[in-house]
Formats: C-alpha cells, structure tokens, sequence
C-alpha cells in the first residue's frame, strides 16, 4: 500500500487496516523497524500480552511521562491510550509521537469536555486546578498541576493547607485523596468506566473463598472497594507491592492487562482478577485493548497514526507538566 492510500484509509478508521501475510514474525519484524527507525516503544502494564513483550519500557502514567520526556529515540511508538501519547508530544515535541489506533481513548478524559470545565473553573476563581493526567490536551492547558496514581499525594501536599483546590476528572480518585490528605477538594464529577465496575459483592465473596488474599486496588476504584482494600496504589506500585510482599494470593482491583507483568515479576503467587458487576470474569480496557501487535506493526513501518498538536496548546498543556515532574524528581519519586 503507498502512503497515500495509507494516509487515506488511516483518517477514515483511526488506524491502518491491512492484512498481513500471517507467517510474519511480528517481534522480528518491529525489532528491525526500531532500529532502522531509531524508535522506542512505550507500553502501559494494560497493554496486551505480546504488546507489554515487544515493549522497551512498561510503566504506569508517571514513568511513562517520565521516559517520553527523556528518551532520545527519533520515534516515540505510544501502546497506550490518546491522552499517554498526547502527553509524550507535550513533552518531547520534536519527535515523531504514534498511536497504533486514533480511537484508543479514555472514559476517564472524556467525562472532562473542556468547554464544560473552562465554565466550572470560572465559577471558582479562587482554586488552583489539580488535574489527573487522564485529560485531554485541553484540560491541561486548562490546570495549574498535573498528577498521576503515583504522585498525587505529593502534588496536593505541595500546596498550602489552606489554598483551595479544583481536582479533576476522577471523583474516585479525588475523593480518596480528599480522605489521605485532609483536603478538601472541589471534585469534578468523572470516573473511569474500569475501574468503577468492580462489584463489592463478588470480591467480598471471593475474599471469603480466599481468606489469606490481600486485596489490592487502584484508587480510580470506587470508596466501597477501597474502603475494603489492603494496599491501594498506581499500577507500578501495586506491581512493587504484591511481588515485595510475603503474601502469596492477591486479589487484583485494576485493569487485568497488569496481571501479565506482575504475574511475570512473581511466577509463584496467584494473583485473581476482581470481578466486575457484569457476566465478565475479567476487566479489560476496550480502549487499551484496541491496540493489537499487527497495528503496532504497521503504525511503525507507514509512521501513521501520528500525534500532532498546535503550539499554543502544547507549551500551556506543558506547564502544569513540568510542575508535576519537578515536584516528583524533588520528592524522590523519578530520577
Ligand atoms: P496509572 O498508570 O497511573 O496506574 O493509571 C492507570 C490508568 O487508568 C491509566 O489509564
Ligand atoms: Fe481510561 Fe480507565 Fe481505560 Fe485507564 S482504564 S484508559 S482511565 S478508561
């Protein structure tokens, strides 16, 4: 197929639907492509399977952000969701920025329509905006800080006690970090589609199946789980948690893309997925999950689909940016 075609079909689909000769090594052929094309592929622990193993770095929001800005490859290949390969083009704009599918976005982003916010905020002028960096572009340029699952504490703590404070989009998230910090923040009323499906009745009862399991929860979870949780953390952290800990059984209240890394990082404990309120046994992402290694493939070898971003957007989405990964490095928290 010539770039045009490819260019055509790509801004019909959100992504390159060619078939490919199935006896194609796939993990042969994208290591060729990433040293031809001095790229990197950036992966988050709710990617699937092979994705996470043909990746040069899997992390969570923060790492990743963190490696995006300093990476010195020529083509950041982004396996996540629009927001994540959004925030590597704020932060390293003179690389080429892909997504192996445009409509990979995020639920969470979503519940933020930046029209809608811009009015929120105006009503209250004297807050200073936190925003989860699930958000679009928009919504950034918008904030005053940016946080993600790992740092969020931190953030909020940076502030004086008594400055007002607007945290968006995840009312979950806000709302446990309201409880930590003894804030109280202005919460706008978003969620993630994921992690607010978890049934407490199920996990209650898995936990009386398994009654040496530890629960462990991501904090986009609703308060009930929470509130029944033993470890509550970003996605790296869990990870670090559950493979550090002498517990051998966990129960796992995120996306289930993190059960292959952790399971990998911890061959000998057994690790369930939390249940969800639905006939699903499992909990996937239908945005991460839309990424496939045939579209990973083929973004790398037509350089299609690419992130770009207007200028004026890009340098006031990258101040609240730099904030966050300023407090971060000086709290420890990256390198
Ligand atoms: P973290 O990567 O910060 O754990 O957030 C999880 C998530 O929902 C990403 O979409
Ligand atoms: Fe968005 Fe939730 Fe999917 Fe993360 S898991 S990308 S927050 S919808």
């Amino acid at each position: 197929m010539n770039i045009e075609v490819a260019t055509q079909q790509m801004s019909e689909k959100g992504f390159l639907d060619i078939t490919l000769d199935a006896r194609l090594d796939l993990f042969a052929e994208i290591e060729k492509l990433k040293k031809e094309k001095n790229a990197i592929v950036l992966a988050h622990f709710y990617q699937e399977p092979d994705i996470q193993d043909v990746a040069d770095y899997i992390g969570d929001s923060l790492g990743l952000a963190q490696k995006a800005q300093s990476t010195n490859a020529d083509m950041i290949v982004f396996a996540g969701v629009h927001f994540m390969a959004e925030t590597a083009k704020i932060l390293n704009p003179t690389k080429k920025v892909l997504l192996p599918d445009l409509r990979a976005g995020c639920s969470l982003a979503d519940s933020a329509p930046a029209d809608l916010f811009k009015a929120f905020k105006e009503k209250h002028k004297d807050h200073l905006v936190i925003s989860y960096i699930n958000c679009t572009a928009e919504i950034k340029a918008l904030s005053d800080i940016i946080c993600t699952s790992s740092n969020a504490e931190k953030i909020i703590d940076s502030l004086p006690k008594d400055q007002p404070i607007i945290f968006a989009p995840d009312k979950n998230l806000g709302g446990y970090l309201n409880k930590k910090t003894g804030r109280n923040m202005l919460l706008w009323n978003g969620a993630c589609m994921v992690h607010e499906i978890f049934s407490l009745e199920k996990i209650t009862k898995l936990k009386i199946r398994h009654p040496k399991a530890q629960l462990i929860a991501h904090p986009e979870c609703e308060e009930a789980v929470l509130q029944i949780a033993d470890y509550i953390g970003s996605t790296t952290q869990l990870l670090k948690y559950a493979v550090a800990s002498d517990v051998q059984e966990f129960i796992v209240a995120t996306e289930t893309g993190i059960l292959h890394q952790i399971q990998k990082d911890a061959p000998q404990k057994t690790f369930i997925p939390a249940p969800p309120n639905n006939n699903c046994a499992c909990n996937d992402c239908p945005y991460m999950k839309l990424n496939t290694l045939e579209k990973l493939y083929l973004c790398m070898k037509y350089e299609l689909p690419e992130i770009l971003m207007e200028e004026n957007l890009r340098l006031a989405a990258k101040k609240p940016m730099d904030r966050m990964l300023e407090i971060s490095r000086a709290a420890g928290l990256i390198g």
